[in-house]
């Protein structure tokens, strides 16, 4: 199936490098509106470049190559990955509309954009042969994953979590907080507990987020509260068995920090240090009153949703038409949960 990457910056560019692992998909083509470092990391990276067309010139005076315009990478593509800035990928729609071709859109974009909010280990099958699909945000994945495995054999009554956010990407200079602790948002619940019942309306969720500054990764304090009785070790069996869930023993590892998983990760040489796994620290899994479950839980906001974005191709193209198959396909090829 061929891909049309529609912007090649954080999420763009890790999802074009995740579909051309994959066996039964190829990236046609890159988009970019700047002429900047990413452009060229493109074309090092033998993507084909696509940008506007009154912007093509200005590539060229750059001397990067540019192959076309943006119209025309989607108009050869099967489906289109949009990956542009909040609220771009909602006015790229009509163009979408206008050469027929099937879209998926990123968390950043309101709900409304898309016919399905998705996560694959969720709802997969809901979003079979949909015309537009929005993946949701890096910590509403993170959530969907632990809530959608625990569902599973045990129940979920209700949800509760502390969500302490990064204040920016690596490479964004001009987000903050740089020496505060944000309400963001100044308000309870954050859109994280919406956007999971735009997935799973079913789940009774309240959650409250704080922005710090720092740029690694999230991390969520998590309060579940169980239909069945269940025990710690219970949890980690079905935890262990899980895709895209890791456990990481803080004591034992000596990893009590994002900045040691980070580097744990660059470590093992895993690319731009990605960590697409939701990374639950063990020894935080606690039980109290046979019900109800403590953890505490890593987000890689940069990387989360990248094997989302693979799935979710399968599924609008029908591809795989089970959650499990295009899981393991996507996992095998990306190398999740391989650490040790
Ligand atoms: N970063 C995260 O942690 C994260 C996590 C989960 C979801 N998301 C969501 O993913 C989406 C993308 O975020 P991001 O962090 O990847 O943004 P980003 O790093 O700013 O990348 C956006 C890319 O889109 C390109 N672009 C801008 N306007 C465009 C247009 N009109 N047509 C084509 N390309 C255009 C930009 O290229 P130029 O620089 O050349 O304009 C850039 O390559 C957002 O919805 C965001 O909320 C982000």
């Amino acid at each position: 199936m061929k891909v049309a990457i529609n912007g090649f910056g954080t999420i763009g560019k890790r999802v074009a490098d995740a579909i051309s692992k994959q066996p039964d998909m190829e990236v046609i083509g890159v988009s970019k509106t700047r002429p900047n470092y990413e452009a060229l990391i493109a074309i090092k990276k033998k993507y084909k470049l696509y940008v506007p067309r009154d912007k093509i010139r200005a590539f060229e005076d750059h001397g990067i190559e540019v192959s076309g315009a943006i119209e025309e990478l989607i108009s050869r593509a099967d489906i289109v990955i949009d990956a542009t800035p909040a609220g771009v990928g909602a006015r790229n729609k009509d163009l979408y509309i206008k050469l027929g071709k099937p879209a998926i859109f990123q968390g950043g974009e309101r709900s409304e954009v898309a016919d399905i909010s998705f996560n694959a280990m969720s709802n997969y099958e809901k979003a079979l042969g949909k015309r537009y699909v929005r993946v949701v945000s890096c910590n509403t994945t993170g959530l969907l994953r632990i809530i959608s495995v625990l569902e599973e054999t045990f129940g979920v009554r209700s949800v509760f979590a502390t969500i302490i956010r990064r204040g920016a990407d690596p490479k964004e200079i001009k987000k903050g907080p740089i020496n505060a602790i944000t309400l963001d948002p100044p308000h309870i619940p954050s859109h994280h507990a919406i956007d999971v019942q735009r997935v799973l309306p079913h789940i009774p969720i309240l959650t409250v987020a704080l922005a710090v500054p720092t740029t690694l990764m999230h991390v969520h304090v998590v309060r579940i509260e169980l239909s069945k009785e269940a025990t710690v070790k219970d949890i980690i069996e079905v935890i262990e068995k899980a895709p895209r869930i890791l456990l990481i023993e803080a004591e034992k590892h000596s990893i009590k920090s994002t900045a040691e998983l980070i580097e744990w990760a660059r470590d093992l040489g895993r690319s731009r240090y990605d960590i697409p796994e939701l990374v639950i620290w063990r020894d935080t899994i606690s039980i109290t009153n046979g019900r109800k479950l403590t953890l505490v839980q890593g987000i890689h906001q940069e990387s989360i949703v990248i094997p989302e974005n693979v799935d979710a191709i399968r599924a609008i193209l029908k591809i795989v038409t089970k959650a499990r198959d295009s899981m393991r396909i996507t996992d095998e090829n990306l190398g999740l949960k391989r650490w040790w």
